[in-house]
């Protein structure tokens, strides 16, 4: 017997996913470290923000409705197989809450997004590393993972803090060779940035199955992650058992009508696209020339792998030293690397000037 309120055994085990940067950027400074846009929300949903502010007395009663339908409209699918939330991360611990009893098992990738084991742990339930090759996922080592107790399988792809991804084609054989009773999460927060041929939006894939889901968000190509809006597309019954434990009203006045905008504003979308293929090929090339590995990467972030873990702690310091912060990583194989989000074309070519300096000095 404890003499105070004890939380649920895992509870503890859930660990900060993520390093903390040592400081928030200054308004001089460059904040190259959260995956955010580095171009924030285009005009008409920048307007829709200021003008909702006249009705946010009231609560958002067919917010996720309406988000739903917008969502639909935009990307040809049905409104009726959507469920909003609170970020795509309120959707991920939606999912595991409602899918994983005390131990039961999840599958993640070793060098996946490093937020995924603490959906288990949130439950009492196991995280189980998969290994992968080169920062990528390898479905057999997934499979081979997979027991009586295995319920979930979540996978960011493209991945997050590596940018790799997994291939239709393998996506497709994953699905193919687990039981039904096995949900696949495919977390699809970068989606939009990739240009990979051989990767398949799974659109098709959920709608022909009936445990597949997909996670997408409005915080990273839309340029909204301070309103914390996503979504999941996936069977109507898993739709349904996930707007039963959500809270009240997730999408805020503000959120649904900057969403609204956004999704309308082909414009501004294209362009973020198109300037981010840019910046990450300009900025990959340049971290070539100065001996630091670019992983390939197919979202709005570059890993990069410097010789030793002494080096990228260095390199990370100068920059943070000259008032640019980027994303050091724990675990695994991340010791010897360095996260950088791709800010605009000023920012990075700053980010360049300040890596060479430091090549300078080190060697
Ligand atoms: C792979 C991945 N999934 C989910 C999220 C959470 O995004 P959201 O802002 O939609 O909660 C992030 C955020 O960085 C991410 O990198």
């Amino acid at each position: 017997m404890s003499d105070r309120p004890v939380p649920r055994r895992g509870i503890s085990e859930i660990r900060g996913h993520m390093v903390a940067t040592a400081k928030a950027a200054s308004t001089e400074g460059i904040f190259i470290a959260s995956n955010e846009s580095a171009y924030g929300p285009g005009n008409p949903a920048r307007e829709a923000i200021i003008t909702s502010a006249g009705g946010v007395e009231r609560y958002p009663e067919d917010g996720t409705a309406r988000l739903a339908t917008a969502i639909g409209a935009r990307f040809s699918i049905n409104p009726a197989k959507i469920c909003c939330g609170f970020g795509s991360d309120d959707l991920l611990a939606r999912l595991a809450r409602a899918y994983l009893a005390p131990g039961d098992e999840l599958i993640h990738t070793l060098h996946g997004y490093p937020k995924i084991p603490n959906y288990a742990y949130a439950n009492d339930a196991n995280p189980v590393a998969a290994n992968d090759k080169d920062f990528t996922a390898d479905v057999d080592a997934i499979l081979e993972r997979v027991t009586d107790r295995t319920r979930i399988i979540m996978l960011a792809n493209p991945d997050n803090p590596a940018g790799t991804y997994l291939s239709g084609a393998g996506v497709r054989r994953l699905h193919a060779n687990l039981d039904g009773r096995v949900l696949l999460v495919l977390d699809s927060a970068y989606a939009e940035y990739v240009d990979a041929a051989d990767y398949e939006d799974p659109t098709k894939l959920i709608e022909s199955s009936n445990n597949v889901v997909m996670t997408r968000t409005f915080s990273k190509v839309f340029g909204l992650a301070g309103l914390r809006v996503g979504w999941v597309y996936g069977p109507e019954e898993i739709i349904d058992t996930l707007a039963r434990i959500g809270i009240t009203f997730p999408i805020s006045v503000t959120a649904l009508a900057a969403c609204e905008a956004a999704l309308t504003d082909r414009a501004h979308f294209d362009m973020v696209v198109r300037e981010n293929h840019r910046i990450r090929e300009m900025f990959s090339r340049e971290l070539s020339k100065l001996g630091i590995t670019a992983i390939p990467s197919q979202t709005n972030f570059v890993l990069s792998q410097f010789e030793d873990s002494q080096r990228a702690t260095a390199a990370h310091a100068a920059l943070e030293a000259e008032g640019i912060s980027t994303r050091r990583l724990t675990g695994g194989d991340f010791s010897t690397c360095v996260r950088f989000t791709m800010g605009t074309e000023t920012e990075m070519t700053r980010c360049v000037l300040a890596l060479q300096r430091w090549r300078e000095t080190c060697d």
